[in-house]
């Protein structure tokens, strides 16, 4: 079996993002990394938060961008939520994230890590969530612009509300879960390619 999977979603809203992340919450095993990466704005918070719910969290899960790390306690499994936006790759290293999906100093369960491109080394096998706003035709941004002379191009893609989702499985027991998410979507995920 393959090591690798890729898979491009399109989200047209914010419930669609959502249910991908509720989707997953509902599959994803004891152990999992989950590295979640894109712009400012593009929805890595709101996807954990969808999945944090879906998990059985009842807690408003917050962005962890000041805390850094933030542990959920009362769903199907723990949740470690993490945000190294604020932090430079060389203090990574201090934080000892490898606590988290060793099982021994925490009750393994699933690590999400926003700016995980800031990680100096990342971990063998995960499951990567990228997140991005669609490229625009000029036509698009025209229409936006003719609307309101102030606006610029970065402000009219976070306004936007669709959203790709590239999700890239790495090791078997991610492959796996990628090809279940696929399989047992109740949602007819609009897959990209
Ligand atoms: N389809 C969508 N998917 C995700 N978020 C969306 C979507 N449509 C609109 N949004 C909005 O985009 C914003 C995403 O903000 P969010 O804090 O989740 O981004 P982030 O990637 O965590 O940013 P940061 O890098 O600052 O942590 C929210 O206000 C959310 O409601
Ligand atoms: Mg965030």
């Amino acid at each position: 079996m393959t090591e690798t999977l890729k898979i491009d979603l399109y989200a047209k809203n914010l419930d669609a993002t959502q249910a991908i992340a509720a989707q997953l919450a509902q599959i994803v095993p004891i152990g999992t990394i989950i590295l979640l990466e894109g712009n400012l704005g593009s929805g890595k918070t709101t996807f954990m938060q969808a999945f944090g719910y879906a998990l059985g969290i009842s807690t408003t899960i917050a962005s962890p961008t000041f805390t850094l790390i933030d542990e959920y306690t009362e769903g199907r499994l723990p949740l470690y939520h993490i945000d190294l936006y604020r932090l430079e790759p060389s203090q990574v290293p201090s934080l000892h994230l490898e606590e988290y999906w060793r099982g021994e100093d925490f009750p393994l369960g699933v690590v999400a890590i926003e700016w995980a491109s800031k990680l100096p080394t990342i971990p063998s096998q995960y499951l990567k969530v990228n997140l991005s706003t669609p490229a625009r035709s000029f036509c698009d941004k025209d229409i936006y612009l003719s609307q309101a002379d102030a606006l610029d191009e970065d402000f009219i893609d976070a306004l936007s509300s669709d959203r790709l989702i590239q999700l890239i499985a790495q090791g078997k027991t991610y492959v796996e879960l990628l090809n279940q998410l696929q399989s047992t979507s109740q949602e007819d995920f609009a897959k990209v390619n």
